[in-house]
């Protein structure tokens, strides 16, 4: 992996005062607080182990717990479940083989899973089809539903807690799918769930011999390295997935040894510092130039923003800078025609990562040339930008350029370069989460709105006479009730 940087807005001098507040923000012992398994995850007491998911020949610990054994025994499962279905041995309940294997989640249960395996696809094994299913809106489960067969689809239901209103929503309606066709001795064999809650996986019905578990020291959105990456194993093979895990590990070990100043999560953080706390920029874009990452923005979108977007310290007090800015992305070449007018001539800065891979996976001839030309060329132009001069006079054709991108090179996109890719944000992450003083951990801001929802589903049904407190919501609800009946 190549990791450029020459097109920021930094000298020498401003890379040693940055690397003088990371020194200052104690990064180092953030970062050995993670991997030796302390209860970092301060508001909901949880240490933030994902780091030994990745090193199954670890000995990690959280207290007087060995997680490592735990794991080694879940992945040894996995493996052989893995191993069933490929081989045709895992049948349904009619005893066709398994073709279809539909992931039921949603956040970090859905969008780490769901990128790597397109990211992953040319790698996936022939003859099973893997699909993701996320969306409480049913318009995504009954798309599916009509395009698979019941006798040859297994379920994986993806939910930490399994609890989640959409996850729970849709595993039911597609229990009741498999139930109604194939009879309600089928579950067993259609259904396996990745949790950390297994009774009540076991009180939705789902055999105890097709749990795959996890634990809560696994943040959400840091769980494709657990169970709930279960859907890519099955996508790509059990030694695919293992490669994956190795690379990530790679990547941990360097996070872990590499002097500050070499060490590509640290800089990454520490340019991104840059860019927001003193050069103001409120957004990044994450530019893959590769189809096969399209789904890499949506799921840096989560871990950005559901880990950084905050505006509490640790110790509760109100911070006085920003922190995530807004997160948005698109592959390459599409973005150039949708956003790029405005990431070259808006009037904010967009500082921008392009991810590239030097070897595609297919002999499409001239393709690869031009694609990687065009990253190149983006990147260069908001760096260098165009004159009033050079733009002949035209101010329409001026390009103030000054704006800083990183590129990101990976030779090839292959299981262990998909894991390092992954590992590098996750640690960007935790190190601007740790520079700004605040829990990268948690996700109180995703719970008032569950809530609510909660109090408007007994209106929406009719089954609650209370009516929603504000004019405006009252309204909107007026009209969509009578709208649908
Ligand atoms: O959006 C909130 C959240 O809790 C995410 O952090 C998480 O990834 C997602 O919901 C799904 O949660 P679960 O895996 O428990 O269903």
């Amino acid at each position: 992996m190549v990791f450029d940087f020459s097109k920021n807005r930094i000298d020498d001098g401003v890379l040693s005062s940055l690397l003088d507040l990371a020194r200052e923000r104690d990064i180092e012992r953030s970062r050995d607080r993670m991997f030796s398994g302390e209860a970092i995850n301060s508001t909901e007491g949880r240490a933030v182990l994902h780091v030994a998911l990745r090193d199954p020949s670890g000995a990690y610990k959280v207290g007087d717990e060995d997680v490592s054994a735990g794991i080694r025994s879940v992945n040894a499962r996995m493996a052989s479940f893995v191993d069933t279905i490929h081989s045709g041995a895992w049948t349904g309940a009619t005893g066709k083989r398994i073709r279809t294997i539909i992931n039921v989640g949603i956040g970090g249960s859905h969008l780490g899973p769901q990128a790597a395996a397109t990211a992953l696809a040319p790698y996936a094994k022939p003859g099973i089809d893997v699909r993701f299913v996320s969306n409480v809106d049913g318009h995504d489960l009954a798309g599916t539903l009509s395009a698979v067969n019941p006798e040859e689809t297994v379920f994986l239901i993806a939910s930490k807690s399994f609890t989640t209103q959409e996850t729970m929503t849709n595993a039911t309606s597609a229990r009741a799918w498999i139930t109604g066709k194939l009879g309600d001795d089928a579950v067993a064999r259609h259904f396996a769930a990745l949790s950390t809650n297994t009774d009540a996986v076991v009180s939705f019905g789902i055999d105890p011999d097709n749990i795959f578990e996890f634990w809560d020291w696994v943040g959400g959105r840091f769980s494709l390295w657990s169970a709930i990456g279960l859907s890519v194993a099955l996508a790509v093979g059990w030694d695919r997935f293992s490669e994956m895990l190795a690379g990530a590990q790679e990547l941990d070990q360097h996070f872990r040894r590499a002097p500050l100043e070499e060490n590509l999560p640290v800089l990454m953080a520490l340019l991104g510092i840059w860019n927001i706390n003193f050069l103001g920029s409120k957004t990044f874009a994450v530019l893959p130039y590769d189809q096969r990452l399209r789904l890499l923005p949506a799921m840096l979108q989560q871990l950005d923003m559901e880990s950084n977007g905050k505006r509490v310290r640790i110790d509760g007090e109100a911070v006085d800078y920003a922190t995530s800015p807004v997160v948005f992305g698109e592959a390459g070449t599409n973005g150039q025609h949708s956003f790029h007018q405005l990431v070259h001539q808006g009037t904010d800065v967009i500082p921008a990562d392009f991810i590239v891979v030097a070897e595609p996976a297919h002999g499409l001839e001239g393709h690869q040339d031009k694609l990687l030309s065009h990253a190149l060329a983006q990147s260069q132009a908001l760096m260098a930008g165009r004159t009033l001069e050079e733009a002949g006079g035209n101010p329409h054709r001026v390009f103030p350029g000054n704006r800083p991108s990183n590129t990101i090179i990976l030779k090839r996109l292959d299981p262990r370069s998909v894991g390092k890719l992954i590992a590098l944000y996750e640690h960007k992450t935790l190190v601007q989460g740790a520079i700004w003083g605040i829990n990268s951990f948690d996700q109180w801001g995703v719970e008032l709105g569950k809530e609510l929802a909660g109090h408007l589903l007994g209106e929406m049904t009719g089954e609650s006479g209370a009516k929603a407190k504000d004019s405006s919501t009252a309204g909107l609800m007026e009209t969509l009730r009578s709208w649908r009946s």
